[in-house]
């Protein structure tokens, strides 16, 4: 019986890690959850799972689970609740998938109290994925990768020598508007972004898959959670998102990982690694499929995946300032304050103004993220537009 801590339960991810969990009750126990302000999914989480504690983001939404919890599940709140549920003394896994800055704290808590890390929360290696690994490996601690792209990379990685990697290959869906052109860009509402053709995510995901942040910082997860850096890393869209990305080797050979878009593949390999668990799940028919499909990304019209090429390029607080710059600028998108293009203009701005330190410590990945954040809002204020989709 494997315990578990699940951060963000209440999120995509967070759910279909429960799901999981939910078919394998002999393998798994639920220690914690965490969740941000959804009181009553996390209840419902709660009555079934049972779990000892949980955490939500404030005291408000704490005093409402509270009022509801059964007896036993102890009530946390802040992030200093969610660093308890990380860091449980019985959680022998914890799965990361809180979304955005705010799921660093929490990924380094359990990683300093030596538990090993199902990570979904990309952001705690954008912001500071040279320090957690090491950290990581001070500690002995795995860190297994929930994205479906590193989950195939580490696959496609396992009884290989790492020093016979060429490179890695992300693939890219392309995302909602892979083929809108240039000029209709400016004008794409937040709805027609949300539309993604594969994966149902949250919406800050959805959106960075839109302009292929998502891809950029995924070039930066890879970076710090593969040791290779970023000249080796290569970027191909495909659309169909069979497979999930891939590993070249120096004779040529190029080892894949395929399988239906269902983030229920990944989380369940990190969650039962190194056992495989029999998952329940419509097969990969090829046959049917008939064709795959690759092409390069287009850095005219989607420029924003560059930027996570330039951060880690400038190095330290780089990577830090650009997520916490798209955070922002990808809320402003959705709040109809800036045009899709202007998303990744301000995250360039940003980053080419930002003064690089060396990250030593979380606090400061986290104050450079929430520097970022502040100068692209700055930016966003500045800007004269006719917002889309009005
Ligand atoms: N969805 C995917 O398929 C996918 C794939 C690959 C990687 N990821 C990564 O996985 C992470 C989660 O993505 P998602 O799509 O599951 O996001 P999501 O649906 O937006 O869920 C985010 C989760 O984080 C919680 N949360 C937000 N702020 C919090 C805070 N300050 N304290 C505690 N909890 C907080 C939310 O709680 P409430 O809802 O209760 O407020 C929710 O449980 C992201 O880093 C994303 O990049 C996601």
């Amino acid at each position: 019986m494997k315990r578990v801590a699940i951060l963000g339960s209440t999120g995509s991810i967070g759910v279909q890690a429960l799901d999981v969990v939910g078919r394998f009750p002999d393998r798994f126990e639920v220690v914690g959850l965490a969740a941000g302000r959804n009181a009553p999914r996390l209840l419902e989480q709660i009555r079934r799972f049972r779990p000892r504690v949980v955490s939500v983001c404030d005291e408000a939404a704490a005093r409402a689970v509270r009022a509801e919890a059964p007896p036993g599940t102890e009530v946390l709140s802040g992030e200093a609740g969610a660093v308890a549920v990380a860091s449980h003394p019985d959680a022998a896994f914890v799965l990361a998938a809180i979304s955005g800055g705010a799921g660093l704290r929490s990924t380094a808590a359990a990683i300093e109290a030596g538990k090993p890390v199902g990570l979904a929360n990309k952001e705690s290696m954008v912001l500071a994925g040279e320090l957690l690994m090491a950290r990581a490996a001070a500690k002995g601690v795995a860190i297994l990768p929930v994205d479906s792209e590193h989950s195939a990379i580490h696959q496609s990685l396992v009884g290989h020598n790492r020093g016979e990697v060429r490179r890695l290959i992300l693939t890219a869906s392309g995302g909602p508007l892979r083929c809108t052109p240039a000029a209709e860009l400016a004008a794409v509402t937040p709805e027609r972004a949300l539309k993604h053709p594969n994966w149902s995510m949250g919406d800050k995901i959805t959106i960075d898959s839109a302009t292929l942040m998502n891809k950029g910082l995924e070039v930066i997860e890879a970076r710090w959670l593969f040791g290779v850096e970023q000249q080796r890393i290569d970027i191909v869209v495909h659309p169909e998102s069979v497979v999930h990305s891939m590993v070249e080797y120096v004779d040529g050979s190029i080892v894949a990982q395929l399988g239906i878009s269902d983030m229920r593949g990944p989380i369940s390999y990190a969650m039962g690694h190194p056992e495989r668990m029999p998952l329940d799940l419509p097969p990969l028919d090829l046959g049917r499929l008939g064709k795959l499909t690759f092409e390069p990304p287009d850095p005219a019209r989607f420029p924003a995946y560059t930027l996570a090429y330039r951060a880690l390029e400038l190095g330290g607080t780089a990577p830090a300032v650009l997520s916490g710059a798209d955070e922002a600028a990808v809320a402003a998108f959705l709040a109809r304050r800036c045009s899709f293009t202007q998303i990744a203009d301000v995250c360039a701005d940003v980053l080419e103004a930002h003064v690089v330190e060396p990250v030593r410590s979380v606090e400061q990945a986290l104050a450079a993220s929430e520097h970022g954040r502040r100068e692209a809002e700055k930016r966003v204020g500045a800007l004269a537009h006719a917002p889309a989709g009005r």
